[in-house]
């Protein structure tokens, strides 16, 4: 099989490529990038003019809610919500039901991932055991099924010996620790930011110190067994501020910020809806500015998603009742264009770097590249073109987000994996 990109500009942050070219994909595998590529026995020609060519998105963050959950989303429609948001590989957080938490669990996701997902699945184990927060798993056995990381994701493990053996482990066996930072004690019954708009609305507040505590005590605890650890879905300024203090000090950390926390401030809630419910929650506007200058400047790695799809009746509780989450898979990148890279944040290329190129080498594949030899997992997208996004268009069963009409830039176009069309937009029409 193969198939030609012709006349895309490729944006590769690995080599500085930022130039218009062609690629022929042979079987799956980038075989040539050239100027021109004029081969007589094509089977596919796409045409990318005016549009960018990257290296397929990697999602660091995902809610697939398999098994347990199949009403909010299945394996198959969160692969092709990734597929639609422009994304070649995700890892699903092991909070299901049973948790991911076994070797066989582990090969039981490679099994579905080859049956039903249209991405790539890089396997997240938990840290405990049916996420007790007591006994941990077995990370080594988990490790050698395929498991690329572990996390306790929806909480933290507040047993800090527990904890520290579990990162003794993950280090043994070459895996990353995926933090969830929040205090558990500390959050007396909070549904959104601690402030002024939750007490105007007359809600339990969540602090900023909720997660601080745990984020600087996390950054320690891997520091003194040597794991690699990677905060997810920071949300407040001091985070930013403790990985920089980290990353000076020479640790091993990065840190991950979702579009929803770079995009809405808690003044942005408009009302008791749970559309905005998410955890961590929309912080205030000093928060948000820290985040997008950590993206800036480098402090902070990684753009993940969060992607957390729930039933539309659970959702349509007040924000006391319903769960945390929303959707994310298939707003991530108009958001980025449209909150960083039109505000002078980011460059296209950092937001390839912080979409794909960063979060392969954390999670340690050999993805997020545009080389030859490499598999041709890639996304062609348009930059330029403005819409509102509709939840009437997602393939998540989840349509649990505030951004829905919301005006933006930015609009993928193909996702291709391992040389396989697995979406087009233009189909789609
Ligand atoms: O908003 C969230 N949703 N935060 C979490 O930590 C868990 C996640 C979920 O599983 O729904
Ligand atoms: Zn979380
Ligand atoms: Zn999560």
């Amino acid at each position: 099989m193969k198939t030609i990109i012709k006349k895309g500009h490729i944006l590769n942050p690995s080599t500085k490529m930022d130039k218009v070219a062609d690629i022929l994909i042979v079987d799956g595998i980038i075989e040539k990038i050239e100027d021109e590529i004029n081969d007589a026995d094509i089977d596919q020609v796409i045409m990318a003019e005016g549009r960018y060519v990257m290296p397929g998105f990697i999602d660091l963050h995902v809610h697939f809610r398999e098994p347990g959950f199949e009403y909010k989303e299945t394996i198959e429609t969160g692969s092709r919500s990734a597929a639609r948001g422009g994304y070649t590989s995700v890892c699903p957080m092991p909070n299901t039901n049973p948790v991911i938490d076994s070797k066989e669990m582990i090969e039981w996701l490679s099994k579905k991932e080859k049956e039903e997902s249209l991405v790539h699945i890089l396997p997240v184990g938990a840290i405990t055991k049916g996420q007790n927060g007591t006994d941990l798993a077995d990370i080594k056995g988990m490790a050698q099924a395929g498991a690329k990381a572990i996390s306790e994701d929806g909480k933290s493990v507040m047993d800090v010996n527990v904890y520290v053996e579990g990162m003794k482990q993950a280090k043994e066996s070459n895996l990353v620790v995926l933090a969830h930072c929040e205090d558990k004690n500390l959050v007396r019954g909070g549904v959104m930011n601690a402030g002024k708009k939750s007490q105007e609305l007359g809600l339990k507040g969540i602090t900023n110190a909720v997660e601080d505590v745990i984020t600087a005590r996390d950054i320690f605890l891997a520091n003194e067994t040597g794991a690699k650890l990677h905060l997810c879905h920071c949300s407040t300024k001091d985070s930013v501020a403790l990985i920089e203090l980290a990353k000076k000090a020479g640790y091993q950390v990065s840190g991950e910020v979702c579009p929803h926390h770079f995009t809405l401030c808690d003044e942005d809630i408009p009302c008791d809806d749970s559309n905005y419910k998410m955890n961590p929650p929309l912080r205030s506007k000093e928060d948000v500015l820290a985040l997008k200058n950590g993206l800036k400047s480098g402090i902070m790695d990684v753009i993940s998603t969060d992607h957390a799809p729930h039933g539309a009746e659970e959702k349509s509780k007040s924000m006391v009742d319903s769960p945390f989450g929303i959707v994310g898979l298939e707003t991530a990148f108009c958001l980025t264009v449209t909150e960083l890279v039109e505000q002078g944040y980011l460059t296209k290329m950092e937001l390839v770097e912080k979409m794909s190129y960063n979060p392969s080498r954390i999670i340690g594949i050999d993805k997020g590249q545009i080389v030859e030899g490499k598999v041709a997992d890639l996304v062609i997208a348009d930059f330029e073109e403005e819409y509102l996004i509709d939840v009437n268009t997602f393939a998540s069963k989840g349509k649990n987000t505030p951004f829905h009409g919301k005006k933006v830039k930015g609009r993928i176009y193909q996702t291709i994996v391992a040389g396989k069309v697995v979406y087009d937009y233009d189909k789609e029409q």
